[in-house]
């Protein structure tokens, strides 16, 4: 059963022609109101969350279809301590697709490989976000007229991030892409991003500085300080307002350069922003819809042809080591096998949330 779990388990071709159809789809929606018809979506969210899942509840309703899900772990049988694999396992008994929200690392991973129907990862902690990707992706194309040969800034966190981490792991299989992260140095990306950089042979650079990035940048895009990640409080008192987008600073800007944000914000970018041509964020969302029926249409159809694949991504995986992420799913549903693939570098890396993992002595 095919699942979208990473960006990285489609093809850039696959991406291309999704977003021809998003494309479609905004300009004919009535050809597309019938495509899901007698279809179900469950959105199984244990995280809070407005826009992704409204935006898939949305799109599977354009489409025809009808939506069932619970908000929140405390309203699921996850506070009686039921497994991500058991909860898959039952709604695989009452809808047809899954998009699931949760905040272990690889928890979506597990879900995919439990469930009898395609699963959507919607966000899995600070690791991944392939469909904030989507709906980013659409906008740089819609907004620039191509993915390629841009210097994106991405500013904020970037250590929790997910969506910065899906967005680079799209980007870099575009040519031409430059990369200027900007984060205070506790919230640098994470190497096995960064692995990512040095697999593609992509150039990129590491500031804490927004002001000097700022001229150089074909698309900024900032983040959120993710304060429900951090393990300590004052920490985050410290960087929660590292950054600041402002008219003033938007004069340094390029006239062409789009501001994007996954959104929510807190107060990275001042709402005098929003009246500047160059500011995207909310065209996102609305961007973010049209992939997520995009990609709803091409998994249930893919369904109907029983398949062994899961994704496209072809990776050996071997059995054994130890992740030692604490927020990796491997650590609280102990049950699970560890598992590791190896990078270029010949580093393990955890197989559920791509930390490496602590060598044998
Ligand atoms: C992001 C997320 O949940 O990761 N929001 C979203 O899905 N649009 C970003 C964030 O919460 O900061």
């Amino acid at each position: 059963m095919r699942s979208v779990i990473d960006t990285l388990d489609l093809t850039v071709e696959e991406i291309n022609k999704m977003m021809d159809i998003a494309i479609d789809i905004d300009t004919h929606p009535r050809k597309y109101a019938k495509s899901c018809e007698g279809k179900k979506m469950a959105t199984l969210f244990f995280e809070p969350s407005t826009r992704t899942r409204l935006s898939h509840e949305a799109a599977m309703l354009e489409l025809g279809g009808s939506v069932l899900g619970l908000t929140g772990a405390q309203n699921s049988s996850a506070v009686k301590g039921e497994s991500v694999a058991d909860t898959v396992k039952t709604v695989s008994c009452y809808a047809d697709i899954i998009a699931i929200r949760h905040s272990l690392e690889g928890a979506a991973l597990v879900a995919s490989e439990n469930a009898s129907i395609p699963v959507i990862n919607a966000g899995d902690g600070g690791h991944n976000h392939p469909t904030q990707t989507l709906a980013d992706l659409l906008t740089i194309y819609r907004e620039k007229g191509k993915l390629s040969g841009l210097t994106i800034g991405m500013c904020g966190d970037l250590k929790y991030g997910r969506t910065v981490h899906s967005l680079i792991n799209a980007m870099t299989r575009y040519e031409g892409n430059r990369f200027v992260c900007i984060s205070p140095d506790e919230l640098k990306i994470p190497e096995y991003t960064e692995q990512v950089f040095k697999e593609a042979g992509i150039e990129y650079e590491i500031t804490d500085n927004l002001e000097k990035a700022l001229p150089g940048l074909d698309i900024l895009y900032m983040t959120r300080i993710q304060r429900e990640r951090f393990d300590n409080p004052q920490l985050y008192d410290k960087l929660k307002d590292s950054y600041s987008l402002t008219v003033d600073k938007m004069e340094h800007a390029k006239q062409d350069m789009i501001v994007m944000h996954p959104l929510p914000r807190v107060n990275e970018i001042s709402v005098k922003v929003d009246d500047d041509p160059r500011a995207c964020y909310f065209k996102q969302c609305l961007n973010g819809k049209l992939m997520r029926m995009s990609l709803i249409i091409k998994l249930l159809d893919e369904a109907k042809v029983p398949t062994k694949e899961k994704n496209s991504r072809n990776r050996k995986i071997y059995s054994g080591g130890h992740c030692h992420n604490l927020k990796c799913i491997t650590h609280i549903e102990q049950e699970l096998e560890s598992q590791f693939y190896i990078d270029d570098d010949g580093d393990k890396r955890c197989r559920y949330c791509d930390t490496e993992m602590i060598r044998e002595p």
